[in-house]
Parts: structure tokens; C-alpha cells; sequence
């Protein structure tokens, strides 16, 4: 074993086209052209909630055809406290298309309710609040914790109260920077529970970063923890917190209140760092506050969180999203891509500072009254058996990871997974880029011993829930395709003139007409809201990514064709990283690309100009890889540091990014056509200086 992406990643390598490409280069990925076919077992269809074609079919038209009856079924089945007006007969309404107005997306609207009574509440009331709803384990072996349903409400009830005794109130933002502690979750729901708007930003984050974030959403507090324990390493979140507070306070916005969870095991109280006034001790307040807490009832489109997400320019943008349609869209399409059912136990190894850890580990899964795991640490701590040995503990049966998770435990060969028995498994979910065939079919033949369907999802920070991605148990899966689109959407490959191709095709990946869990807009900016996703390509949203249609309408991702690289699932945008490079004092400008990597699927590729007379060194190299340490996070940290004399530039001065992804990935003989360049020169200096 240990051939990690043999075949899918070279392939891949032609896939990373820039805007500019045709849409034939982007179809260029076609891993195997045998096409093999996984179809799923007779048992797994057997208790599928969909189970054929057909049924899709018949339940996806009229998801297209009647929305307000396909969506309002389903979200009758939810608690309102007030139910959406339906006078009007819609209980949507879109415009998606610049050309006829500003582009606005409503559902529910007028409705009431609140998320955090449906996931919790909702089901205490109908006589489940014994079930387990967080099996929380630790970094560390043998450390572990489980919290009922009844449990979680009473904890959330408690911080809920405590906030509102500190004045936060319905649309205020909370910002929360922590570890994975069932604390996490539980301080998302106790905002949502008071109609409070969280900010939850991963605690991989830099102080930069974070006071960035706190600087546009204007929180009054912050949640955090004194530290966490990843892996064998400690990490100080508290300190992190205060420089981050420090320069938001000198930027003009203050956070007065600073909630701090004391995680005595990766640190003492005695050595967090504190500022008196400021400061408290979560413990030390919340637990002393009533453990039921009435709930606030929000409109359907009062918002419910905003998550910070990188884009093709330099400012991280502050998606919104609200609350009905996210509720209804997160637990419904949780319900049917894992053909969820009661008894099932689910994991999700995201973080909840992502997406996927606020719809598929939060949301989505509580909505249903899912038993899950909350994991603390990482895949490959103390070992590479962790996760299965996670699973048998649990007696998981639903998984759900990254495809840089997969392609890391497979160096580590089979053994590590054969050791445990995973007999419980019965779906297997990917997220957060393209899964390579070989990385799929060795998660599925070795991981789940070929009884269990890969659920290749694909979706977006923006679109709230999965958007393509298969039924296991109603069609035959291909390795390497998100397969089919969810209920209510419908994809659009479209050319570069923004006409919709049909057939086999091959193009960028648009969406027409609009879903419920789509976001509103971005925080503070509808322009950008307006000018990044819909005026690309008029009367779609655009998702940045680029896809092929087969002849049997499954679709293939091929990864983003914007100046945004996909590092083990997690988004990063070029300008993000140049603009780091560049705070340096001894650099003058910087480029970055993205390449192939064995495990992170993308790796960050940086070309670098230094300033006149200051000279290339290795201790320079590390500066700069720490410059974007401390101003994004550890995470975004170049692999590669390739001095640069000069950038490929045109004559007005554009850099030719294609050239530089062409050297970055060592491809010398398909440069292409150079001669628009203002200075030829330059490409042979910098092939020249390559490994040095
Ligand atoms: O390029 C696509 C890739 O991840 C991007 C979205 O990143 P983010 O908003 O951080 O959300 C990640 C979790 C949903 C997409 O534009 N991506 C995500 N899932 C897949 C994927 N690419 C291919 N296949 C997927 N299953």
C-alpha cells in the first residue's frame, strides 16, 4: 500500500485551470475512462430512504416544479411558533439575476421559530432527552465524555442565560474561538437560542486573523478557552485571544467581555494569561445560571451566524446566513445523503470552526436527534488507528472526513485499519475538495470492507448544505463523482460566455434559481455579495468551481478556477497568503500558486521578490513562511519558498499566474505562449533558480 494518489492526483494535475482557461481544459479530468460502477448492496437498499432512481426522480421534479410544496412539507415537520404566511401562496421569494434587480432570497419569511428549539427542545419534549447526543472523546486516549439530550439542553440553557445577563440580545454577534470541547457547539446553540448571531472562527486561526474577523463583525464578547491539546502539542487559545483582542481594541472595536473556558488539562488556571475585568472564568458563571432558559422566536430570515470564508481578493468575506431555510435545508439534506435513521451513531471529524462543522456536526445532525461524536484531537493521534479505533468505541456508523484525512491514513498503510473491526460502519462520507479514485476506493474497500457507499459531498461555506452528492442506496456510485444534485437544486455547466451547455459537457459549475439553505448575503457588502456570485455568469450563482457533466449526468468536480487554493479542505486565497508575504520589510512583492500535493491534495506555492540588496538565506525563507503563520494561521503556510527576481508580468503589468503554476508543478516544456510577457527574461531566471 501507500501509493497515495498515484492516479487521481496526476490526473489532477491538469485541473487547477485559472479563470481564463476553456472549458475543454477543465473538462480535461477524466480519471477512468472504464467507469466503474459501485452500486449499493441489496441490505444498504433495503433501508434506504430513497431507494431508486425513480424515487429520486419523482421527488427531485417536483422539488424543481413546486418548491413551495416540496419545501413546505418538510418544514411543516418542524416547530413554529408562528407559521410562514402562505397567503401569498409562495413561501419564497428569489432574484438570483443582476439584470433585474438587486439580487435578494428569502424563504419562510414571516415565519417563526428558532434552530435551537428544533434541534434540542423538540426532541426533549417527544420523550428523547436520554438519548445521547454528544459522545465527546478527547485528544487523549481514555478521556472522554457523554451529554444526553436533556444534558446538552441544560447546558445551553445555562450559558443562553448568562449571555443575556450580560445584555447580549436578539442580533447581536458573538464571536467564538475555541477548541473542539462539547462547549463548542453548545455556545452556538446558546446563541441561537436568544437570537444572538454567532461568529465562531476556527481556533487555527491567527490574532491577526481573528481581530481581522472581530473587526468586522463587532462582537461585545468573545467566547474561548484557556488552551487545547492537539495531538502532543498545547496551544495557548488564550493568548491568541488577547493579541487579537489588543489589535482590534487599537483598530477602533473593543470586546469588553472575554468568556473563558478553563481546559485544566492542557492548562493550569494559574498560567492563562488574564485581564481583570475583562476576563471571567466560564465555570465560575455560567453554571450557576437556571438550566432552562426561555427561547427566543426569530423570523425565518433573521440572521443566524456569520462564517468568515477566503475569496479571490485579499478580505476574507463575512458569509450570512439566516435562519429557516438553513435549518430546513442543513437537516434535510443530512437526513438523506447519510440515509440517516435513529439508531444510527454519527461522526464527523470536521471542526466546528469550518462549515461542515456548523451544518454536519451542529445542525444537521441535532435537527434529526442524531446520536454523534465529538472528537476533540486528530486522525492520526497517539496513532493512525485512532479513528477506527474512535469507531469501534462509539460503534459508529456513519463517517464522515476529508479526502486529505483519507490520503494521510493511507500512508500508514492498511494495517492500522484491518487492527479494529468498523463492523458498525455503514456510510462513508468525503468533503472539502475533489476525492482522487485511488482515494476513494481504498477508503472504500479498506475502510469499509466494501460494504459501505462513499458519500462524496459537494457544497460550499456559501451554499449551507450539500448541493451534489449521492443517495447511497439509490443509484450506482462512480469513484471520483459527487454524483447527482440534491432536491431543489439545479446545476448549470456553464461556458465561458455564461450559456448553459447540456449533454456531456464540461465548464464552470453555476446553480440556477435559488435553495433554501443558500446564503443571504455578505456581512456588510451585498455589492460583493452581488459582484463575486451572480454577476460572473447573469441569472446563475456561481460557485468559483469547475465541473464535467458525463453522459449520465453525474457531475465531476474539478476544483476552483479562481485565485483560491484548496489546502487539505481548507480554502485559502492566494491574495491572503501574498499579502502576509508581503507585510514583511524585505519583501517587495509576492506570488502565489497552488500545486499538487501527495496528501494536502493542493499545496501553497510562493514566488517571492525580495528588496533591492537583501539577499536570499534560509533563516529569510522562514520568515516569511512565519509571517502568514502569524497573520492567517499555521495551516497557510507555503510549502515552497521560490526566490524571485522578477514576476512574470504582461505589459500592463498582470502577473501570468499560469506560467507560475506551470514552474511551481515542474510542467517546463507546456509554458505555453510567453511572448506576451513584458520581460521574457524572467521565466528562464526563475526555472533557474528552482531548489534553490
Ligand atoms: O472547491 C470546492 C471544494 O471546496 C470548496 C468550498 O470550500 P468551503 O467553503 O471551505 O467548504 C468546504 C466544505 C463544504 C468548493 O468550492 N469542495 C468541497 N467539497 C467538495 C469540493 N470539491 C470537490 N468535491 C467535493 N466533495
Amino acid at each position: 500500500n501507500g501509493s497515495v494518489g498515484s492516479m487521481g492526483l496526476s490526473t489532477l494535475a491538469s485541473v487547477r485551470p485559472n479563470f481564463k482557461l476553456s472549458a475543454a481544459d477543465v473538462g480535461g479530468f477524466v480519471s477512468d475512462p472504464a467507469e466503474e460502477l459501485v452500486a449499493p448492496s441489496e441490505a444498504f437498499r433495503q433501508r434506504a430512504l430513497v431507494a431508486s432512481r425513480a424515487q429520486y426522480d419523482e421527488m427531485y421534479k417536483r422539488s424543481v416544479e413546486d418548491p413551495d410544496g416540496f419545501w413546505g412539507d418538510i418544514a411543516s415537520t418542524f416547530f413554529w411558533k408562528k407559521k410562514w404566511p402562505t397567503t401569498e401562496g409562495k413561501l419564497y421569494s428569489e432574484n438570483i439575476d443582476v439584470r433585474t434587480g438587486r439580487v435578494a432570497v428569502e424563504w419562510f419569511k414571516g415565519g417563526q421559530t428558532n434552530i435551537c428549539y428544533n434541534a434540542l427542545d423538540r426532541h426533549v419534549e417527544a420523550g428523547f432527552g436520554d438519548k445521547v447526543a454528544f459522545f465527546w472523546e478527547g485528544n487523549d486516549t481514555g478521556v472522554d465524555a457523554t451529554l444526553t439530550y436533556k444534558e446538552v439542553l441544560e447546558r445551553v440553557c445555562q450559558l443562553a442565560n448568562y449571555l443575556r445577563s450580560q445584555g447580549v440580545k436578539k442580533g447581536d454577534a458573538v464571536a467564538i474561538y475555541m477548541p473542539m470541547l462539547a462547549e463548542l457547539p453548545i455556545a452556538m446553540l446558546a446563541c441561537a437560542r436568544i437570537g444572538a448571531v454567532h461568529s465562531v472562527v476556527f481556533a487555527g486561526f491567527s490574532a491577526e486573523s481573528l481581530s481581522q474577523r472581530i473587526l468586522d463583525c463587532k462582537p461585545n464578547i468573545i467566547l474561548t478557552s484557556s488552551a487545547v491539546k492537539r495531538a502532543a502539542k498545547v496551544i495557548k487559545l488564550k493568548d491568541i485571544v488577547d493579541d487579537a483582542l489588543k489589535t482590534a481594541a487599537e483598530n477602533g472595536h473593543s470586546v469588553g467581555l472575554c468568556l473563558t473556558y478553563d481546559n485544566n488539562s492542557a492548562l493550569k488556571r494559574e498560567d492563562t494569561a488574564w485581564q481583570e475585568g475583562r476576563d471571567v472564568w466560564w465555570q465560575d458563571v455560567v453554571p450557576s445560571h437556571s438550566k432552562e432558559c426561555e427561547v427566543e422566536w426569530v423570523d425565518a430570515e433573521d440572521t443566524l451566524f456569520l462564517l468568515y470564508t477566503s475569496g479571490s481578493t485579499g478580505k476574507p468575506k463575512g458569509v450570512l446566513h439566516t435562519t429557516g431555510g438553513y435549518m430546513v435545508y442543513a437537516a434535510t439534506t443530512f437526513k438523506y445523503a447519510f440515509n440517516y435513521h435513529e439508531d444510527d451513531v454519527y461522526w464527523c471529524t470536521a471542526d466546528c470552526g469550518w462549515i461542515t462543522g456548523h451544518s454536519y456536526l451542529t445542525y444537521g445532525p441535532l435537527l434529526n436527534g442524531a446520536s454523534m461524536v465529538v472528537f476533540e484531537g486528530v486522525p492520526n493521534y497517539p496513532d493512525a488507528g485512532r479513528c477506527w479505533e474512535i469507531v469501534d468505541k462509539y460503534n459508529v456508523t456513519i463517517f464522515y472526513t476529508a479526502p486529505t484525512a483519507i490520503r494521510s491514513l493511507m500512508r500508514s498503510g492498511d494495517e492500522p485499519v484491518k487492527r479494529h473491526s468498523r463492523k458498525s460502519l455503514r456510510v462513508l462520507g468525503s468533503v472539502g475538495e475533489p476525492i482522487n479514485p485511488s482515494a476513494w476506493k481504498w477508503y472504500y474497500e479498506v475502510v469499509g470492507d466494501k460494504r459501505c457507499p462513499i458519500v462524496d459531498t459537494w457544497w460550499q461555506t456559501e451554499t449551507g448544505g450539500f448541493m451534489i452528492t449521492p443517495l447511497p442506496g439509490a443509484w450506482c456510485l462512480k469513484p471520483g463523482s459527487a454524483t447527482l444534485p440534491f432536491f431543489g437544486i439545479q446545476p448549470a455547466v456553464v461556458d465561458e460566455n455564461g450559456h448553459a451547455q447540456t449533454g456531456e459537457c464540461s465548464g464552470y459549475l453555476c446553480i440556477k434559481a435559488a435553495w433554501p439553505g443558500m446564503m443571504r448575503t455578505l456581512q456588510g457588502d451585498h455589492d460583493r455579495y452581488e459582484t463575486t456570485y451572480f454577476a460572473p455568469f447573469k441569472g446563475y450563482y456561481f460557485s468559483g468551481d469547475g465541473c464535467r457533466r458525463d453522459k449520465d449526468g453525474f457531475y465531476w468536480l474539478t476544483g476552483r478556477v479562481d485565485d483560491v487554493i484548496n489546502v487539505s479542505g481548507h480554502r485559502i486565497g492566494t491574495a491572503e497568503v501574498e499579502s502576509a508575504l508581503v507585510s514583511h520589510p524585505q519583501c517587495a512583492e509576492a506570488a502565489v500558486v497552488g500545486f499538487d500535493h501527495e496528501v494536502k491534495g493542493q499545496g501553497i506555492f510562493a514566488f517571492v521578490t525580495l528588496l533591492e540588496f537583501v539577499e536570499y538565506s534560509d533563516e529569510l525563507r522562514t520568515a516569511l513562511v512565519n509571517a502568514v503563520r502569524s497573520q492567517i494561521g499555521a495551516f497557510a503556510a507555503p510549502d515552497v519558498i521560490h526566490w524571485a527576481p522578477g514576476l512574470p508580468k504582461t505589459r500592463s503589468g498582470k502577473i501570468m499566474r499560469r506560467i507560475l503554476r506551470k514552474i511551481a508543478s515542474n510542467q517546463l516544456d507546456e509554458l505555453g505562449d510567453i511572448s506576451t510577457l513584458a520581460d521574457t527574461s524572467v521565466v528562464d531566471q526563475l526555472i533557474s533558480l528552482r531548489g534553490k
